[in-house]
């Protein structure tokens, strides 16, 4: 960060963007990166290169951050929201298959599929990508919270037509706010970079024959997405470890239940999520919540489904019941790299003294 300063480069461009673009490219094992501003910057260039508009529809998971929703919107377009499999909280294939070959009958198809790699899991991309081929239907990827998971040998990220990464200030790594568009197609990076940068053409005056965007990430925060990007492996060890810690501590509670890590990947953990049945357990995840708040330790409910978002509501739905159901007993626990053992102790605590055993417990101690 010091040497842009120091070499003048405090613009949108620069060293550190290319070097940066040139070195995330190689971490998820894709030729082409453009970095942006932000990673719904990443998803709204990425749905208008494929050209899609008014009239179109997309499909994407009701399990996801608004962001999502919002970039199919941005660019006219209506999404279509699919409900999740239990299995990995990630698009459910069969629902995805269904509702592909319905809008083949009705000659309805959607434009593309967006998936979403919840919480830093790859959705199921074998199943995906086979159905979105068969009904000739372009795939893209929502990677913005899976930086350096996997799926077999395949980064997430590597999917598709192109993936949509976040350096958002909660992501695994950040640049307090930041993007980056890959694909392996230098065709729809190359046109991102010219769609970034208010679509100048290349004339030495200011010409311009199309709307473009500011979505550029300057090099100064590409230094810093730099210096994170080398750190990356450990704290993708750190996640997981954390996550390992709070599995063998409370997976013994009956009542609670850990988001599933699926055989076909690797998950980078960016948030230890669970699910409490209220009934065995003795409290609701609100419940145990408000404890954690009131120990001054921030928690979180699970993405609100889209389909149950009010700026959604008139959208279609395929299923949704077992999003609904995970929003209403799911809850992410604190994750952060820089979890320290004492501290997460202490989450772990609060959390089993919300327990239907823990009077018992604490009879037995005294
Ligand atoms: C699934 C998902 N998609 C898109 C985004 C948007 O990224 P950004 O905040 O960088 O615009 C986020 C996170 O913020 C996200 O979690």
């Amino acid at each position: 960060m010091l040497d842009a300063f120091d070499s003048g480069w405090v613009a949108p461009l620069g060293p550190h963007v290319d070097a940066f673009e040139r070195e995330f490219a190689h971490t998820v094992g894709v030729p082409h990166a453009v970095a942006l501003s932000s990673g719904t910057a990443a998803l709204h260039l990425g749905l208008h290169i494929l050209g899609i508009g008014r009239g179109d529809v997309v499909l994407t998971s009701t399990m996801t951050f608004a962001a999502t929703a919002n970039a199919i919107s941005y660019v006219g377009a209506t999404p279509v929201f699919v409900d999740v499999s239990p299995h990995t909280w990630n698009l459910d294939p069969d629902l995805l298959e269904q509702a592909l070959a319905r809008r083949a009958r009705l000659g309805t198809q959607a434009a593309a599929v967006l998936a979403v790699d919840l919480y830093g899991q790859c959705a199921d991309y074998t199943r995906i990508t086979e159905i979105c081929a068969r009904f000739g239907v372009p795939l893209v990827e929502d990677a913005a919270e899976a930086l350096g998971a996997s799926y077999g040998d395949a980064k997430a990220g590597s999917f598709g037509e192109w993936a949509a990464f976040s350096f958002n200030g909660n992501k695994i790594i950040t640049t307090s706010g930041g993007g980056m568009l890959v694909s392996h197609r230098q065709d729809i990076v190359d046109r991102a970079r010219h769609l970034a940068s208010q679509a100048r053409d290349p004339a030495p005056h200011y010409q311009h024959s199309e709307i473009g965007y500011n979505y550029r990430l300057s090099n100064l925060l590409a230094a810093i997405g730099r210096g994170q990007l080398r750190s990356l492996p450990l704290k993708l060890a750190r996640r997981r470890a954390v996550n390992e810690r709070y599995r063998l501590s409370l997976s013994e509670l009956g009542g609670l239940h850990f988001l599933p890590e699926a055989a076909y990947g690797r998950s980078n953990h960016w948030l230890t999520c669970i699910t409490v049945d209220p009934g065995v357990f003795g409290a609701s995840p609100e419940e145990i919540r408000l404890e954690l708040e009131a120990h001054d330790i921030e928690s979180r409910p699970l993405w609100k489904p889209m389909h149950l978002q009010p700026v959604f509501s008139g959208c279609e739905i395929v299923g949704g019941s077992i999003a609904e159901d995970l929003f209403a007993r799911g809850l992410c626990l604190p994750s952060g790299s820089t979890l320290a053992p004492p501290r997460q102790a202490r989450i772990v605590e609060l959390v089993a003294s919300k327990h239907a055993s823990a009077p018992r417990f604490r009879r037995a101690i005294a």
